[in-house]
């Protein structure tokens, strides 16, 4: 690590940017929280009293969190004294290119400039911007503070410094990053859930199969097998003693014949998919589903990992 990591800006403070706001508190970072959200300190304090339990279940200690958490007036504020920028604002290539252009003039020299961009990269962003060498890509799951995968993916003007940093920085913080060298839109989290997403609209718009019910196909086989092996290693597992070559050469050759299914684009069609997961979940409150999935996720984890996979360190006790 080429400096430690004490202070943050969170720039973006919905979904995404709360929860790492949270997690970066968890590890006993100082955190600047700049959006122009009016509701903005009570949409900090409502979320940390939320993800606090969350914090304490990955073993995080949450004594003093709050008050590590600080308002920024601005994001000039908010990044004046940041060893690490986490950008959450909207999926927007204007916005991203105007924020990062201040961010190079207005955080410290040294400061890494992350984004959570779920699907524009780097350099779509960072083109006209003399030095982006410490731009790059770090795309969670939501929520973060749960779920360990980061993908880092440097752009095409960024240091390799910077994608090191990245990556000790999301350690630090008991994430898992995966650095990704070739920038496609979506990254690779996204693109395998897109691909899957059509598939499961089709099924449903086809009167296959319920949304609850292509759920439950999901979180009893392959959501159990993925989140173990993933999905190359279970299909070499799947081929007998023979692995991959084998489950390629036989089963793949019936497999291949199966086309996926285009759901249709047409608006009435879409809508009666919504209207389908609208019926099978709309009886139960969101803050109530939320609360099963978190509790759940977090019952993963600690089967996986014992401890749900952090570090159990603050992250600026951590120099070299
Ligand atoms: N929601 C997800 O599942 C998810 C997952 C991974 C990554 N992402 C990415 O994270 C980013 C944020 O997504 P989200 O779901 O949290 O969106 P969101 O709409 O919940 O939050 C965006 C926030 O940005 C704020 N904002 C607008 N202009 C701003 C400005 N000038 N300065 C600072 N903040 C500003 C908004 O007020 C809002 O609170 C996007 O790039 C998105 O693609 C989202």
């Amino acid at each position: 690590m080429t400096h430690p990591f004490r202070t943050s800006a969170v720039i973006g403070a919905g979904t995404i940017g709360l929860s790492w706001t949270a997690l970066f508190a968890g590890h006993g970072l100082t955190v600047r929280v700049s959006d122009p959200r009016p509701d903005l300190a009570e949409a900090i304090d409502t979320a940390l009293a939320q993800f606090t339990p969350h914090l304490a279940a990955l073993g995080l200690d949450v004594e003093g969190l709050a008050g590590r958490v600080h308002v920024a007036a601005d994001v000039t504020e908010a990044v004046h004294d940041a060893d690490v920028v986490q950008e959450n604002g909207p999926e927007n290539l204007q916005f991203k290119k105007r924020l990062f252009a201040q961010l190079v003039e207005e955080a410290p020299w040294h400061a890494l400039l992350l984004s959570s961009s779920s699907a524009i990269p780097a350099t779509a962003f960072t083109g006209e911007i003399q030095d982006a060498s410490r731009i790059l890509i770090g795309h969670p799951f939501n929520p973060p503070h749960v779920i360990p995968l980061v993908e880092v993916v440097p752009g095409e003007y960024t240091s390799e410094d910077a994608v090191q940093d990245a990556v000790d920085f999301y350690s630090l913080l008991g994430r898992t990053p995966i650095v990704e060298r070739k920038e496609i839109p979506g990254f690779v989290g996204n693109r395998l859930q897109h691909a899957l997403s059509r598939e499961a609209a089709y099924l449903v718009e086809q009167g296959v199969v319920t949304p609850d019910d292509l759920d439950t196909v999901l979180t009893r086989s392959l959501g159990i097998r993925w989140a173990t092996v993933g999905l190359f290693l279970g299909q070499h597992l799947g081929g007998g003693p023979g692995g991959y070559r084998q489950l390629v050469e036989h089963i793949g050759a019936s497999m291949g014949e199966l086309t996926p299914g285009e759901p249709s684009q047409r608006p009435e069609d879409r809508m009666r998919v919504v209207e389908a997961v609208e019926k099978a979940y709309g009886s139960r409150t969101y803050a109530d589903l939320v609360e099963d999935r978190d509790r759940r996720q977090l019952a993963v984890l600690s089967a996986l990992d014992g401890t749900a996979g952090t570090t159990h360190t603050n992250a600026h006790s951590e120099e070299n």
